[in-house]
């Protein structure tokens, strides 16, 4: 594990918050892949990179949902942290018509894919969902990032304060009865990646999509992350559509909890 300073944080919703640091070994990082953030004194999570940079500056983006993710986000400038990694799998980057579906903070690791998408896409359609404007995120880099590209954005919201009042997935859908995809990005919830993965199954679209799962020793190692014959650490958090077929009567409906036992979504 290195122990990294905290060079600069940005509150991004009244529960997410960006840390920057610098780190050597994350500037090579894949857009998808992931930290174990050790936070001293209280815990060590996973966290997706949401800011990669080859000269090593590297930002995550943390929403407080429990112990270790709220004492992260009381993290200043200055501040040290510890970071394994990067682990897993990323987004495999693919040229023509690609769309990217992001919900809450499941658009941190879509900012760096974007990226790279920007460079080699033909087209990118965002449609980013969230419960609320308050929890919106990423609307002026998404805004700069597709500047320069044939582009589309679609945002929701549950309670219709922002954007299009609906759940994000019916508007992937009126997308692809639309136009044809090369291939679909999703990270978010799971019930949100699990339908989108349907629909993109349904109108024959490849689908990558970064799963969540508890994880303790982000290698391979200790099964927490199981899902199936998958360990999400090592073999994603990035799956594929095979892969995710091969895990159909799990995905989106049971995760393993932190004692190992199986329970619903
Ligand atoms: C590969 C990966 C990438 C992730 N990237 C991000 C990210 O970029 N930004 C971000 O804010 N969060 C991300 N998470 C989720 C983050 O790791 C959890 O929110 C965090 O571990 C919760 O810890 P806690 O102590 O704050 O909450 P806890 O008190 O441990 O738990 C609070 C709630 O969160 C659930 N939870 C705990 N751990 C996880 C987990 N690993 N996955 C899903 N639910 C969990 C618990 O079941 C409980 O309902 C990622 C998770 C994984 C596996
Ligand atoms: S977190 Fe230990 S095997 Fe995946």
């Amino acid at each position: 594990m290195r122990t990294v300073e905290v060079i600069e944080t940005k509150e991004e919703n009244c529960s997410v918050k960006t840390f920057t640091f610098s780190d050597e070994i994350c500037g090579k990082a894949e857009p998808g892949q992931f930290v174990m953030v050790w936070i001293p004194g209280v815990d060590e999570i996973p966290i997706s990179l949401s800011g990669i940079n080859s000269d090593g500056l590297t930002s995550i983006t943390v929403n407080e949902v429990g112990e270790a993710s709220s004492a992260l986000n009381q993290k200043e400038k200055g501040d040290i942290i510890g970071v394994r990694g990067p682990f897993g799998k990323g987004f495999v980057p693919t040229k023509g018509n690609v769309m990217i579906v992001g919900g809450g903070t499941g658009l941190g690791p879509m900012m760096p894919l974007t990226e790279k998408l920007v460079k080699i896409a033909d087209k990118i359609t965002v449609m980013s969902g969230v419960k609320s404007k308050f929890n919106l995120l990423f609307l002026d880099r998404i805004t700069k990032l597709l500047s320069d590209i044939d582009s589309e954005t679609v945002f929701t919201t549950e309670d219709g304060s922002y954007g299009i009042e609906c759940l994000v997935t019916e508007q992937v859908e009126l997308k692809l009865i639309k136009e044809k995809y090369d291939m679909i990005y999703t990270c978010g919830p799971e019930q949100m990646m699990y339908r989108t993965f349907i629909l993109a199954e349904q109108y024959k679209v490849p689908v990558q999509a970064s799963l969540e799962r508890i994880m303790r020793c982000g290698i391979g190692l200790c099964g927490s992350c199981a899902i199936g014959t998958i360990r999400v650490c090592k073999d994603g958090p990035v799956l594929t559509s095979t892969q995710l077929r091969s895990i159909r009567e799990e995905f989106g409906k049971f995760q393993l909890d932190f004692t190992g036992k199986k329970r619903k979504l």
